[in-house]
């Protein structure tokens, strides 16, 4: 394990406190194919951020390259003061990173409960050894490991759901799913990719709810919406992206008032 390195002052305030997230002129080509260039954000501890742009703007890619999906052709990503540009996605899950899926894909034959488990990290029972060394500890957390996903999925409102097989659920159950699936690893950092997409109103209120507790309890947030209302009720700060690169930053009402802002969704036909 590497050192943590010192951390320069962020590019997006200026602080000298790490950020909990922070994405450095990453660059990401496919085949020569540019589709994030020279992209730079922060997210400070305990700061909910969003990220807009239309269509194809290259967002899914950035949470693809921070959660450590994709490696980065050029750029650097710093979690916390440390960087973590070369690491793969489970080192980013130990420091605290957790993603959810743009389109949730769970496995439809598992309860929603057994689903919800599947997000634990760290448990002893993953090591063969401590299975066999310290069978009392591997039940135990198991034991607790159940404990938390049930706690958690009356969180998202989807108890009365537990023993019901994934392929029931509705679009919207399912990205409450996702975030309960997330939250398993107890993560510091959560890259929402569309939370409310396709989600009716009913549930997009609940949704709502959730991610305001979650920033409430200090876990930093960077969201991806094009919901903009939802965007402008929870985030103090915005970055907007067009064509893979950085459009516009600062409140969400004079980034949805940016005339490039603006120009990039009329030109993307969203
Ligand atoms: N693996 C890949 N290979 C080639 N091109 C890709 C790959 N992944 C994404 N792209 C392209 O990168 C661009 C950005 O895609 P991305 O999914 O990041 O956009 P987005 O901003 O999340 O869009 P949306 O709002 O529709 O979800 C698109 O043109 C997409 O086709
Ligand atoms: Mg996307």
């Amino acid at each position: 394990m590497t050192a943590p390195t010192a951390h320069p002052p962020t590019p997006a305030t200026g602080a000298t406190v790490p950020a909990a997230i922070e994405a450095r002129h990453l660059t990401k080509r496919f085949d020569g194919l540019t589709v994030v260039s020279d992209m730079s954000l922060a997210v400070d501890n305990g700061e909910m951020v969003g990220l807009i742009g239309p269509n194809g703007a290259g967002k899914t890619t950035m949470f693809n390259l921070l959660a450590g999906t994709l490696t980065p052709s050029a750029g650097e990503i710093w979690i916390g003061g440390r960087e973590v540009s070369g690491e793969p996605p489970e080192r980013r899950i130990s420091h605290g990173v957790g993603r959810t899926f743009q389109i949730p894909r769970p496995f439809a034959e598992m309860t929603v409960l057994e689903n919800v488990l599947v997000g634990a990290q760290g448990q002893q029972g993953e090591r063969l050894f401590a299975n066999f060394l310290r069978p009392g500890l591997v039940r135990c957390q198991e034991r607790a490991a159940l404990d938390k996903a049930r706690d958690l999925l009356d969180f998202v409102t989807l108890s009365p759901l537990a023993h019901e097989p994934a392929r029931v659920l509705s679009g919207g159950q399912r990205k409450l799913l996702e975030l309960a699936r997330v939250l398993m690893a107890d993560p510091q950092v959560i890259l929402l990719d569309e939370p409310a997409a396709g989600v009716n109103p009913a549930l997009l209120e609940v949704i709502i709810e959730r991610i305001v507790a979650l920033n409430a309890k200090g876990k930093s947030i960077l969201l991806i919406e094009h919901n903009m209302d939802m965007v402008s009720r929870l985030c103090s700060r915005v970055v907007a992206m067009a064509l893979g690169r950085p459009l516009a930053e600062g409140a969400p009402a004079d980034v949805a008032a940016n005339p490039a802002v603006i120009e990039a969704y009329l030109g993307g036909g969203v």
